[in-house]
């Protein structure tokens, strides 16, 4: 039968198969023209992360207070059990079902998120708090009006934040005799995926250029084009002797995963943000090197290939580790808020009192 077919379904056919040909051609073409960013590996799938938002009956006999998450940040969205599996966090029914509103205990608004038309409903349950969460630096983050007086917590890397978000360095109670110097391939190393002047990065990038002409310094990252794959982010770190932890903007307590990272693997930091004595809040004073130890960027590469020279010296920079330890952060793009998240549950279920926050821009601008 289909030998026979009539000549207007043939046409039928050749346009289907013209219209096919077409999609094809137009989806390559939109997969070659995407932005060459570096995709993360997908997540596994969530675990039905809605339905077991901790409203089975036997979570909710438990008692833990409710965490509603208003929006995802980003959209970036992880199955809430991994407070528990990552951090041992577990204070919290963390959840971003609307419907148990009224019976939330606190809720977390993402700033760049937030609307004014969009909030959560007023008036609120009485016993509710509303978590202004924002990890950006003040440079990075926009004054939305509306919002002053709105909040009971604030959430940020500020250590005076109601809740403030860090990977914190933990001490060893037997010091740690085992650690090695990883092997190193390179002197000095420096991944950078933003590069937008808005953001404040003109300091850190006039100290790069100045620091380039008297050492070489192997760079990585989407800003100079020869990104960096998720997975090759620790090893790089790691085979290098040094790591610029430059900051986007300088601001007091502004010091990000940067400086985890090559602590984690063991790499010294060289680190460009707040000063010395602010670093020494949160890790060891001889675990890191300060531009502003040093009159100048040609006076800090000196001292560099000097330590290159001297295995006695460069292996001081490691002492510390016998009595603290480092852990690596999470690195994929869809776990980028899971530390800010967590820290929100567990502050939650540890705390009842009443708060306000009054002025956060006030507080946090100043
Ligand atoms: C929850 O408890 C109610 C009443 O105690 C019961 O009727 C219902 O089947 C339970 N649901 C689940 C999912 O266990
Ligand atoms: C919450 O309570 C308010 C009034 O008390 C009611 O109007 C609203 O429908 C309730 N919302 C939900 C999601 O149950
Ligand atoms: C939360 O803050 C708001 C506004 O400042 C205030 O009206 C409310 O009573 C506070 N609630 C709690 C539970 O702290």
């Amino acid at each position: 039968m289909s030998s026979t077919s009539s000549s207007g379904s043939s046409l039928c056919r050749q346009a289907s198969i013209v219209a096919i040909a077409c999609f094809i051609f137009l989806s390559a073409l939109f997969f070659y023209t995407s932005p060459m960013i570096s995709r993360p590996p997908p997540l596994p799938a969530p675990k039905h992360y809605l339905e077991r938002t901790y409203m089975t009956n036997s979570s909710l006999k438990e008692d833990k207070p409710i965490l509603l998450l208003w929006v995802w940040p980003e959209n970036y969205r992880f199955d809430p059990s991994d407070c528990k599996t990552i951090y041992n966090i577990d204070g919290c029914h963390l959840t971003d079902d609307r419907s148990l509103y009224n019976n939330t205990d606190a809720v977390l608004l993402f700033h760049k998120a937030i609307r004014l038309n969009t909030l959560p409903p007023s008036p609120r349950p009485p016993f509710q708090k509303w978590i202004w969460m924002n990890v950006e630096s003040p440079t990075n983050t926009g004054k939305k009006p509306g919002l002053e007086n709105l909040f009971n917590l604030t959430l940020s890397y500020r250590e005076d934040s109601d809740i403030p978000v860090r990977l914190r360095l933990t001490t060893n109670k037997i010091p740690d005799e085992n650690f090695e110097i990883t092997k190193k391939e390179k002197l000095i190393c420096w991944v950078v995926s933003n590069n937008a002047r808005r953001t404040g990065v003109g300091t850190r990038n006039t100290y790069y250029k100045e620091l380039s002409k008297y050492v070489h310094i192997h760079v990585y990252g989407k800003a100079y084009g020869t990104f960096l794959d998720y997975k090759d982010y620790y090893p790089t770190i790691a085979s290098c002797k040094f790591y610029l932890s430059f900051e986007n903007s300088i601001h007091k307590d502004y010091i990000t995963e940067k400086l985890n990272g090559p602590l984690a693997v063991g790499t010294v930091p060289v680190v460009l943000g707040p000063p010395r004595k602010n670093y020494e809040k949160f890790v060891p004073g001889d675990s890191f090197i300060h531009v502003n130890d040093f009159p100048n960027a040609k006076s800090l590469a000196e001292y560099l290939i000097r330590l290159d020279l001297d295995d006695d010296a460069y292996r001081r920079y490691f002492n510390w580790r016998r009595h603290f330890s480092a852990r690596p952060h999470l690195i994929l793009k869809n776990q980028e808020f899971l530390l800010a998240i967590c820290t929100a549950c567990d502050y939650v279920g540890r705390h009842k009192e009443y708060k306000e926050a009054h002025d956060i821009y006030k507080w946090f601008f100043n």
